[in-house]
């Protein structure tokens, strides 16, 4: 079954000690009020260790924003996806644009990245989406199918471990968010190409979440759109009042 889900991107925000004390007052309001939906938290490396054991892992699921393509070795500055799950955490963001642009991860290193974190138990949270240009191009859906190409290697079984994210990049960080009928659209089609792979069944199983200056005031609509199951959220993620306010949208 398919599930909502909203997950939280801190990028490089927060330092340890904040980074904790946001992980608790988040666990605090989400124990005194529980979600309808599963929550995670995407940190810095260096915050897992500590955050895993101090939020309950019944409430909040947590994970890293990337992890190596490589399994060990001489990798300067690098970290595995062992490393990761070998902290508590669950989860894994791959792909986000900002690696993608940044760090030139192609389609072909990620497509390790997910097998690497697949064979760690970790869930990818596996990003997509376009740039404006394509946007304006009308480009939008070869864009996120060619990206797809990463983890259309995978088998059934393992497609049906990984999270989705359409994060047009245009709407990231900027104010400007999908309407919820262009989320809505590219979604379905995200989902056919999903039907057209490995069947109706994993497509609907799949959960697909938006992404792109999402916030308390527009995740309700975003929300109720049939093939949008949640969200991944930056800027609104590193306060737990506008965090919990999207989280509340499935209420
Ligand atoms: P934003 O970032 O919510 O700050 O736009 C979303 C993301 O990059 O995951």
């Amino acid at each position: 079954m398919r599930k909502n889900i909203v997950a939280g991107n801190w990028k490089m925000n927060k330092n340890l000690q904040e980074g904790i004390a946001l992980a608790k007052e988040l666990n605090e309001a989400l124990t005194a009020d529980k979600p309808n939906c599963d929550v995670v938290i995407c940190t810095p490396f260096i915050h897992l260790a500590s955050v895993t054991p101090i939020v309950d892992s019944a409430i909040i699921g947590v994970g890293a924003e990337n992890c190596a393509d490589k399994v060990s070795g001489a990798y300067t500055g690098e970290v595995s996806a062992e490393m990761v799950a070998s902290t508590g955490a669950q989860y894994v963001i791959l792909g986000h644009s900002e690696r993608r642009s940044y760090y030139g991860e192609t389609v072909e290193i990620l497509e390790e990245k997910v097998k690497l974190a697949l064979a760690n138990n970790l869930t990818p949270i596996f990003c997509i989406g376009e740039v404006l240009e394509e946007r304006k191009a009308e480009k939008q859906n070869e864009v996120v199918a060619a990206q797809l190409a990463s983890v259309f290697t995978l088998s059934a079984e393992d497609f049906g471990k990984i999270i989705l994210a359409y994060e047009p990049v245009w709407a990231i960080g900027t104010g400007l968010t999908a309407t919820p009928e262009q989320a809505q659209d590219i979604h379905a089609y995200i989902r056919s190409l999903i039907a057209e792979k490995y069947g109706q069944e994993v497509a609907d199983n799949c959960s697909i979440l938006y992404g792109g200056s999402c916030k308390p005031s527009n995740a309700k609509e975003l929300f109720a759109k049939p093939d949008v199951d949640g969200g991944l959220i930056g800027g609104a993620a590193l306060k737990v009042a506008d965090f919990k306010g999207i989280i509340d949208a499935f209420k």
